[in-house]
C-alpha cells in the first residue's frame, strides 16, 4: 500500500515512524513534512490546506491511502476531496470536522447528545461583551470560536485580561466564546471512529501552558504523558459511553458521520467528566506518547477506520509501561518564534521533529514555534520521564525553551481524579 501522510508536525513524524514499520506499506510519503519525516518518508511539497492540491499530489504519486494529520486541511474539506477522487482517506469530512472548527457547532452537538460541557455564551460584537462577561465568575475562559492552534484560549481570573483577549479576537473579526471554568485534571482521549464503531486509544494528559507550574500563555502543547496512572478503573469505558459514542451517534444522525480520530479533551470535575473541547484529529503532543506505546500496526488500523471496518479489528495491543514527551520550543514561542537556528542532536532516537527543515548546506534548522518533541519510554511514568529528559539533554537549539515539569506531579502522586458528587 502506498501511503501519503499530510502534515508537518511531530504528530506526523510519529505517524510515519509507526507506518514505516508496517510490512504492507510499500511506499510512504509525507507532505509537506519536515527534516525528521524526510528521513523515513519521501518528502513532497504541497499546500496541505488546498483540496485540489492534495488530490493532485495523491493522484500523481499514486497513493492508495491518504492520512490527514492537522485540523486546517480537514476543516477546509481536503478529506472530502480525496475521497471524491476515489482514494481512501483517514480524516473526517469538512462538515464533521466542524466539531473542532466551530466551538458553537460543538456545543450544539453536545447539547443534542446530552454530553456535559461548560456553559457557554457566544459574543460577536463588543457591545455585548461586558454584559456577557458579567454573567460569568472568575476564572474567566475566553476562546476564539474558530481554529487557533491552541493559542486562542485565555483563562484568567483577571477581568481586564479576559476582556482584552476578547476585544482582540472581536477586533480581528472572530466571534468569542465565553465559558464557565471546568476544574479538575484534564484528560485527552483519542478515539478512532468509522462512523459507527468507536475504539479508544490510551488516555493521555497534555500541558498547554508555556511555563512550569502551568504558568504563562497557552500553546499548542508543551508536553504529554500516557497512560494516566491516577485514572480510576473504567474511566475510558465511561468516557466512551457517556461522551464520545453519543457525539459520534449525533453526528451520524445529522447525516455527517465522523470518520477519523475524534479527540475528546475533558476535565474530570467534582461533578463528573465534562468536555473542554473536541478536536477532529490526533492531538499534538499526545500522539507522540500514545503511538510510542501502540503495538497494533497503525496503517491497518487507520485504513479500517477509513473504510468502515473498525468493528472487525482485533483488540488493540499496547506496550507495558509509560511514555513522556517534552516539547522543545523556539525562542519567542508562543509569540512569533525565532527561526533558522541550527539544531544538533535532532537525529537521535526518540527525537521527533515539528518545525524543522534541512538547509541547502545540510544543516537542520528551526522553522516553527514548536521545533522538536522528545519522547522517552520506561517501565513506569518515572522511568519514562527520566528517559525523556535524558534524551533532551542531547539536543541543542540556541534560545530554545522547554518545560521541566512534564508528568512531574503525576509521578509524585499529586494528581487525582475527584470523587464525583
Ligand atoms: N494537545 C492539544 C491539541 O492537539 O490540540
Amino acid at each position: 500500500m502506498r501511503v501519503l501522510v499530510v502534515g508537518s508536525g511531530a504528530r506526523e513524524h510519529a505517524i510515519v515512524l509507526a507506518m514505516a514499520q508496517d510490512p504492507e506499506v510499500t511506499a510512504l510519503a509525507c507532505a509537506p513534512g519536515n527534516a525528521g519525516t524526510a528521513a523515513v518518508a519521501e518528502q513532497l511539497g504541497v499546500d496541505a490546506a488546498g483540496p485540489a492540491a492534495v488530490v493532485a499530489l495523491a493522484t500523481d504519486w499514486k497513493a492508495d491511502f491518504v492520512v490527514i494529520g492537522p485540523e486546517v486541511p480537514l476543516v477546509a474539506g481536503v478529506a472530502d476531496a480525496v475521497r471524491a477522487s476515489g482514494i481512501a482517506c483517514f480524516g473526517p469530512s469538512a462538515e464533521a470536522a466542524r466539531i473542532e472548527g466551530s466551538k458553537t457547532f460543538a456545543k450544539d452537538v453536545m447539547a443534542a447528545a446530552g454530553v456535559r460541557t461548560a456553559t457557554a455564551e457566544i459574543v460577536d460584537t463588543p457591545a455585548r461583551l461586558d454584559a456577557a462577561l458579567g454573567r460569568f465568575t472568575p476564572p474567566y475562559v475566553v476562546k476564539d470560536d474558530g481554529l487557533a492552534a491552541g493559542k486562542g484560549v485565555v483563562v484568567s481570573s483577571d477581568y481586564d485580561i479576559a476582556r482584552a483577549h476578547a476585544c482582540t479576537l472581536l477586533d480581528g473579526g472572530h466571534p468569542v466564546l465565553l465559558e464557565s471554568y471546568l476544574d479538575g485534571p484534564e484528560v485527552s482521549l483519542f478515539c478512532l471512529v468509522d462512523g459507527d464503531t468507536v475504539v479508544p486509544l490510551l488516555p493521555a494528559q497534555d500541558f498547554k501552558r508555556v511555563g512550569d507550574d502551568d504558568s504563562g500563555p497557552n500553546t499548542g502543547g508543551m508536553g504529554a504523558y500516557a497512560p494516566l496512572p491516577w485514572a480510576p478503573d473504567g474511566l475510558v469505558d465511561e468516557l466512551v459511553a457517556d461522551v464520545v459514542a453519543p457525539v459520534a451517534a449525533e453526528l451520524a444522525k445529522r447525516g455527517t458521520p465522523f470518520q477519523g480520530l475524534l479527540y475528546a479533551g475533558l476535565a474530570l470535575t467534582s461533578s463528573g467528566p465534562a468536555v473542554v473541547e473536541f478536536n477532529c484529529r490526533f492531538g499534538d503532543p499526545e500522539t507522540q506518547v500514545v503511538l510510542a506505546l501502540l503495538r497494533t500496526p497503525l496503517t491497518a488500523l487507520l485504513h479500517a477506520t477509513a473504510v468502515g471496518t473498525l468493528a472487525q479489528q482485533p483488540p488493540l495491543q499496547w506496550a507495558d509501561g509509560a511514555a513522556v514527551t517534552v516539547v522543545v520550543a523556539a525562542e519567542g514561542y508562543p509569540g512569533p518564534p525565532r527561526l533558522g537556528d541550527v539544531i544538533s542532536g535532532g537525529e537521535a532516537d526518540g527525537v521527533l521533529h515539528a518545525g524543522t527543515r534541512r538547509r541547502d548546506d545540510g544543516a537542520v534548522v528551526s522553522s516553527g514555534g514548536r521545533v522538536l518533541s522528545v519522547v522517552g519510554t520506561g517501565a513506569d511514568l518515572a522511568a519514562a520521564r527520566a528517559d525523556a529528559y535524558a534524551r533532551l539533554d542531547g539536543v541543542h537549539l540556541a534560545g530554545s525553551h522547554h518545560r521541566t515539569d512534564i508528568a512531574l506531579r503525576a509521578v509524585q502522586g499529586e494528581v487525582a481524579a475527584p470523587v464525583a458528587t
